[in-house]
């Protein structure tokens, strides 16, 4: 078992639930490597102490520079702002540091295009964090999608639904605010997310046509007063793409203002002989479509079938720190040339397409026309 120490920058929500995934290490099976929190930086002190819990976790400090001076760190995890990713991403690679860089991966396409060109000069290993195709129904429709066999793609949709903002006395934070989580607000958000397993199959959009939303104006600042909101909540995205040869339809949907839902991330592959369809709200189900004399939509339980063996039985379902687990087991195994032909973390590559097709989006929004993507 090797040993790969890691360092987190940004130790709030995401900071907190890689820890975590880290610390339950041992549910992995024959895994050759291991990550050891050794280090974390956040500025808040308050958010540092919760690290008190993790002893590996020796170095806690204000400065995300003294964690890149330590020696000890080979890998390291970034979850800040989006308005901060380009220099500390960009910072970590001057440092000498291998990176697993959350996304979008810099707050708009310059930002992304500065940090890939960094990436490809620093030679480092670089990859953007998007967990949902780890989950056993989302490997499936990948493989079934990849393989062919279900005739001609008609249609795909692919989305992540969530409407806590819903709620208008939902505080403000900077997810909300154009400055801090970028013009393309829910893009930037959830858009990674939709666009990984249609990029990963080469399904890069040649035209889209985009709709955006926006929700409350003003929220709550948690300081007794009221904060503008100004990015967008919601995004449809209706494009045109290649698959398989064949044009196709390809809808890709990013809301935070979604009844009912809670963290939904959904794929749906549609071809004029069978189809799959599969939702994180029935996380261990899988619904598969046949064409014959009659047509069918079967429906089967994959329980916890993850590309990486663990010590949790097949009947179970698999969860949102699965799929984290399962992301991490991905980057460090490829980190190694150890992955093999299984499932790899999103690349920068993609991570900077997606901007492409979110800048393209909110062109197509503003001038109400489609627009056209020249082939990258
Ligand atoms: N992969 C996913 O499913 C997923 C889910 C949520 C968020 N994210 C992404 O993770 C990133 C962080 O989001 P979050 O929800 O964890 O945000 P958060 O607000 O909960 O945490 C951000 C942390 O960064 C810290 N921070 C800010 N400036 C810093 C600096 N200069 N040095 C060190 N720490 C600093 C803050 O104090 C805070 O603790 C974003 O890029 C977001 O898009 C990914």
């Amino acid at each position: 078992m090797k040993d790969i120490h890691i360092g987190i920058i940004g130790g709030g929500l995401m900071g907190r639930e890689m820890a975590s995934a880290f610390a339950r290490w041992c549910a992995l099976v024959d895994l050759p490597v291991r990550p050891v929190l050794t280090a974390v930086a956040d500025l808040n002190p308050t958010t540092l102490s919760w690290f008190d819990r993790i002893p590996s976790c020796r170095q806690k400090t204000t400065s995300y520079h003294e964690l890149l001076a330590n020696p000890e760190v080979e890998v390291v995890y970034v979850a800040v702002p989006h308005d901060l990713h380009e220099k500390v991403y960009l910072d970590v690679l001057a440092a000498g540091k291998d990176l697993f860089a959350e996304k979008p991966f810099g707050i708009d396409l310059g930002a992304a295009t500065r940090i890939l060109e960094a990436v490809r000069t620093s030679g480092h290993f670089v990859r953007c964090s998007s967990e949902m195709p780890f989950f056993p129904g989302a490997q499936r429709a990948f493989e079934i999608a990849r393989d062919g066999g279900i005739g001609r793609i008609l249609e795909v949709v692919s989305g992540f639904h969530h409407s806590s903002d819903l709620d208008p006395a939902k505080p403000a934070n900077w997810k909300r605010l154009s400055a801090t989580c970028g013009q393309a607000g829910v893009l930037n958000d959830l858009g990674m997310h939709a666009l990984h397993l249609p990029l990963r199959l080469g399904w890069t959009p040649s035209s889209l046509f985009a709709q955006l939303q926006k929700g409350y104006a003003e929220r709550p600042d948690g300081r007794g007063g009221m904060a503008t909101c100004d990015t967008w909540d919601n995004a449809l995205i209706h494009a045109w793409s290649t698959m398989h040869g064949k044009e196709a339809v390809l809808r890709l949907e990013m809301k935070r203002l979604a009844p009912g839902a809670t963290n939904t991330w959904f794929i749906e592959i549609l071809g004029t002989d069978g189809g799959v369809r599969f939702s994180t709200a029935e996380p261990k189900t899988l619904w598969l479509f046949e064409r014959g004399k009659e047509q069918w939509w079967k429906r089967t339980e994959l329980g916890f079938a993850t590309p990486f063996k663990t010590v949790t039985g097949g009947i179970f379902e698999p969860g949102f720190p699965d799929v984290i687990q399962q992301m991490w087991a991905s980057y460090l195994m490829e980190r190694e040339g150890l992955l093999g032909d299984r499932f790899g973390c999103a690349t920068p590559e993609e991570a900077c397409e997606s901007h492409r097709i979110f800048e393209a989006a909110l062109q197509s929004h503003a001038e109400r026309r489609s627009v056209h993507l020249a082939t990258s």
